[in-house]
């Protein structure tokens, strides 16, 4: 990885950022309103997002994520069992209504859920991510689609995004919050840039309620996982598969549902539900952002 320049990064200046390349390549968010997107072809000729010294945990995500891209697609259907799809497209379902106008995708990835919306909506999809060989992959899948026009992909944090207030009418997000230092702040963040009245979503993996499925769950995640990634993708996906299950507890013993709910609420959204997926492997939030 390159070294990030020094100096106090703010919003402005990675919107700045954004906005200079966006400039030089003629690249700007479909519909004319002046907002602009970095381009992938933008991406590659700038230095990645720069990070400010408090931001460990996006160093510690860049590291785990790039040097997964290559197989991330295949390998996280098969160790997922198919669920994540499934997962997915619950997701989806929560933001379809808002089906048209701009829809941002944070920690997009490889561009999957940006690939679902753009093809299950009219709208145009922004997709934001912290790792740029995440999004180079996804860059390939966009185009392989033939998806181009409608998707615009963006490296940025989803702590600081490079977004003017209300400027999307909806957004997703998934697998996001283990990987920041503060996901009230995050939350509030996301809120901020979604219009009154829009709709969220986000996708997490969760921990199964009920005794018995948690001890399935517990000796699929600290064993199978990590064998499993290991198979399949060599020593970089162990080291995802034996992360990724004390990960998840961690998180929940210190976020637990109910205070992500509450979390959601503080940040500005209302009708604020969830649904457990795959007897608690998976969970599925939504709510709307109040104000209008
Ligand atoms: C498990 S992947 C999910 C990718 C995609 N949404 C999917 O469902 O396949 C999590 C992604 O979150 C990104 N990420 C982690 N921390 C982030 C942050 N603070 N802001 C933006 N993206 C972040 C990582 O780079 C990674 O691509």
């Amino acid at each position: 990885m390159k070294k990030q320049s020094s100096g106090k990064i703010t919003a402005a200046r990675i919107a700045g950022r954004v906005r200079t390349a966006a400039a030089r390549t003629g690249v700007a968010l479909p519909g004319g309103s002046g907002r602009t997107v970095m381009s992938l072809r933008a991406l590659s000729k700038e230095p990645p997002v720069p990070l400010s010294a408090a931001a460990e945990p996006n160093r510690f995500a860049q590291r785990l994520f790039t040097p997964l891209p290559a197989r991330y697609d295949r390998l996280e259907e098969l160790l997922s069992f198919g669920q994540n799809a499934r997962w997915r497209r619950a997701m989806v379902d929560q933001i379809q209504p808002a089906a048209s106008g701009t829809i941002l995708d944070v920690a997009s990835g490889t561009a999957g859920v940006a690939l679902q919306i753009a093809a299950r909506t009219n709208a145009r999809v922004i997709g934001l991510d912290l790792t740029e060989p995440m999004l180079r992959e996804g860059q390939r899948n966009v185009t392989a689609a033939g998806q181009r026009d409608r998707i615009g992909l963006v490296n940025g944090r989803a702590e600081q995004l490079p977004l003017a207030d209300a400027s999307v009418d909806a957004l997703t997000f998934t697998y996001l919050l283990r990987y920041v230092a503060d996901p009230q702040q995050t939350l509030r963040e996301l809120a901020r840039v979604i219009r009154p009245g829009g709709r969220a979503a986000s996708l997490e993996f969760g921990v199964p309620p009920s005794g018995f499925f948690r001890f399935w769950w517990w000796l699929y995640t600290r064993l199978l996982l990590p064998v499993g990634g290991l198979a399949g993708g060599g020593r970089s996906w162990f080291a995802v598969g034996r992360f990724l299950g004390p990960n998840i507890s961690r998180h929940y013993q210190r976020y637990p549902v109910a205070w992500t709910v509450d979390a959601w609420r503080q940040a500005g959204f209302e009708q604020v539900g969830f649904r457990v997926m795959s007897l608690g492997g998976g969970l599925v939030m939504w709510g709307t952002r109040a104000g209008d």
